[in-house]
């Protein structure tokens, strides 16, 4: 599954069937719920609070499949899933995947009260430990930092042993309508010119992190579609 870039609805939930018994940590000694039980309690809680955002739930549904990817790349998980979801989700729904993980240093460093299972806290460190106040200055002013810090803190409560949440067979036709949309919104932007290539990488600018990868809003030159912020298609993390 490496490298894998889900391209349907039934590849994604084929996925997520095989996240059964699949844990964050090859060895086991993550946290206590695998990756679907996991990713179907972070929807759950994301359905609760945010109903009218099926984005989100979706974010929230698929945001750990990395650890099954890429088993044991705990820096790289998050962008890992991302760059698999983004062609069948859309730009926003692989965003927020991709920043569940900024968001963890991000409230590490503005909530005095965050309370992280031991695996995340474990694991803040490799992924670049508590932001600095310059970072968590930048990270407030994403406009999709909101919404990723519910989902973050929907991860952090998603990690129930023996909770019951809804099924897997209740989230596809979320699913559904979130990829319809997705596909939508491709077709609406089939006439934006990318520009990112054009510009090429900005001095200081080069990343091989996901994040360098998405385009923010003045990237994108807009000729006949609403302008937003898109993800070159097909991602390729690194390129
Ligand atoms: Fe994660
Ligand atoms: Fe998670």
């Amino acid at each position: 599954m490496n490298g894998e870039r889900l391209s349907s609805v039934d590849e994604l939930m084929a996925l997520l069937v095989d996240c059964e018994d699949a844990w964050d940590t090859p060895d086991r000694s993550g946290d206590p719920v695998d990756i679907l039980d996991h990713g179907l309690q972070v929807a759950a809680v994301l359905a609760e609070r945010h109903p009218d955002d099926e984005e989100l739930q979706v974010a929230g549904l698929v945001h750990d499949i990395g650890h099954h990817l890429l088993p044991g790349d705990e820096v790289g998980h998050g962008e890992h899933a991302a760059a698999a979801v983004v062609g069948l989700l859309g730009a926003r729904v692989a965003r927020l995947v991709a920043l569940h993980i900024p968001a963890k240093r991000y409230l590490a460093a503005t909530d005095a009260h965050l309370v992280l299972s031991p695996e995340s806290a474990r694991t803040l460190g490799c992924q670049g430990g508590v932001m600095t106040s310059e970072a968590a200055a930048v990270f407030e002013a994403d406009p999709d930092s909101t919404a990723a810090i519910a989902l973050r803190r929907a991860d952090d409560a998603g990690k129930v042993v023996g909770l019951r949440v809804p099924g897997l067979d209740c989230w596809r036709p979320v699913v559904e309508r979130v990829a319809a949309a997705a596909e939508r919104d491709r077709a609406r932007l089939s006439g934006v010119v990318i520009t990112w290539r054009e510009k090429g990488w900005r001095d200081g600018d080069r990343s091989d992190s996901f994040q360098s990868t998405v385009t923010p809003r003045e990237e994108v030159r807009p000729m006949n579609a609403v302008c937003m912020w898109v993800l070159p298609l097909p991602v390729t993390a690194g390129d």
